[in-house]
């Protein structure tokens, strides 16, 4: 099987190329750029030499020879790739946010500032995230090709953290999710831009576009469609991302304030953590460790372990731990993915796995590097 992929050259598209170069039903890459066609992937990437040569061509000619289309483009480009692949009968995957608000253009259209041009696209296809549809990615597969919107990459990890607590109702109806994370500098691509640059960034850790960053809506969006499951209402999010000077990893403190409350606090003094807290934390673990007992990529850690960004580096997995604070009343989840693999191409890897029937992991199951 053949394996295009738009975008080849930059961070996700090349992160894209590493995973499927040893995924084991693609046969071979097909890859394309703009500013480099005619070159091969090696001399860009040159970490590739010796193990993958594949010229760049455009991506019109990838679309004609593949059998499955990633598109690791910037936002408002794809759509013409994804009606080719439709018309050849092709399942495409796109990184963007293109196809992350089908049900919702207009929301699309106040974050992105862009409209739909082929509104009946969006009519096939789907979100991404395999934990949350991925009997719906199957069902739509089983009728022919679709477009998958692969989750963003802060909305994954938040929203993975969250699920179980929403859809069993252990949050407190009307308070809000909070979402506290920190991305390394990939998450921003391969675009030179002041705030990315060394002296800018290193040495550093600094909130940006607080209150008005892009993910806020699929966040909200998937934190209601994970309360729903439940039958439960949707939680206000309150959201705020920060850069720090690491190259991958996106870590999420998700703080869900508690339906049950333990309010140990008496005149506001705070003793150390009580065997009760410690009692009810220890079964609100085993209620996500059941709750995600089937997913290959999603890790409840033991008490003690708190989720960490090297821990999963360069694999799918997302990391959670579960604590409550110190009052008993608001949880407190950590998550950590790799922004690069769970947060982009791995996740698309894993959305093509569900959408050919291949066993999940293919392709996906190195054991995370540590350093
Ligand atoms: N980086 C992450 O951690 C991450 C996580 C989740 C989702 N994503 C999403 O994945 C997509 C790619 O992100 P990235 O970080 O890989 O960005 P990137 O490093 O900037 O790469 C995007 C590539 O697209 C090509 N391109 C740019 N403008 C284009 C245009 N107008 N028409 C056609 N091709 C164009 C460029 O390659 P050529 O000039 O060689 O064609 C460029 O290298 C984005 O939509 C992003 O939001 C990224």
């Amino acid at each position: 099987m053949i394996a295009g992929i738009i975008g080849a050259t930059g961070y996700a598209g090349a992160e894209l190329v590493r995973l499927l170069s040893g995924h084991p039903k693609i046969d071979s890459l097909c890859l394309s750029s703009v500013s480099f066609e005619g070159e091969n992937i090696e001399e860009v990437y040159p970490n590739f030499l010796g193990r993958i040569s594949c010229k760049l061509q455009k991506a019109e000619d990838v679309i004609a020879a593949s059998d499955v289309v990633f598109s690791a483009l910037p936002h408002g480009v794809g759509e013409p790739f994804a009606v080719a692949c439709m018309e050849r009968k092709i399942h495409y995957i796109d990184l963007s946010a293109d196809f992350r608000f089908d049900d919702d253009e207009p929301v699309y259209s106040a974050w992105y500032g862009k409209q739909y041009k082929y509104p009946q696209l969006h009519k096939n296809s789907i979100y991404g995230l395999v934990e949350l549809n991925r009997q719906k990615i199957k069902s739509l597969a089983e009728k022919g090709a679709v477009v998958i919107g692969n989750p963003g990459c802060y909305p994954t990890g938040g929203s993975l953290g969250a699920f179980p607590a929403l859809a069993k109702g252990l949050n407190r109806a009307g308070a809000p999710v909070i979402v506290d994370a920190v991305t390394g500098v990939t998450g921003g691509g391969r675009e030179p831009s002041r705030s990315f640059h060394y002296a800018e960034c290193a040495d550093s850790v600094s909130p940006y576009k607080v209150a008005s960053h892009r993910h806020s809506p699929e966040i909200a969006r998937n934190l209601a469609a994970m309360s729903a499951v439940g039958g439960n209402p949707a939680p206000q999010l309150i959201f705020t991302p920060r850069l720090a000077p690491v190259n991958r990893g996106i870590l999420s403190v998700i703080y869900i304030p508690l339906k049950e409350q333990w309010c140990v606090n008496v005149n506001n003094v705070v003793m150390p953590l009580s065997s009760e807290i410690e009692a009810k934390t220890a079964e609100i673990r085993e209620l996500y460790r059941a709750f995600y007992k089937d997913e290959p990529f999603v890790r409840i850690l033991p008490a003690g372990l708190t989720a960490a960004t090297n821990r999963v580096r360069q694999s799918n997995y997302c990391d959670i731990s579960v604590h409550i604070d110190l009052n008993g009343s608001t949880l407190i989840v950590t998550t950590a993915i790799d922004n690069m693999v769970k947060g982009a191409a791995g996740q698309a890897v894993q959305n093509m796995n569900v959408l050919f029937g291949f066993e999940e992991k293919s392709g996906l199951d190195a054991i995370p590097a540590l350093f």
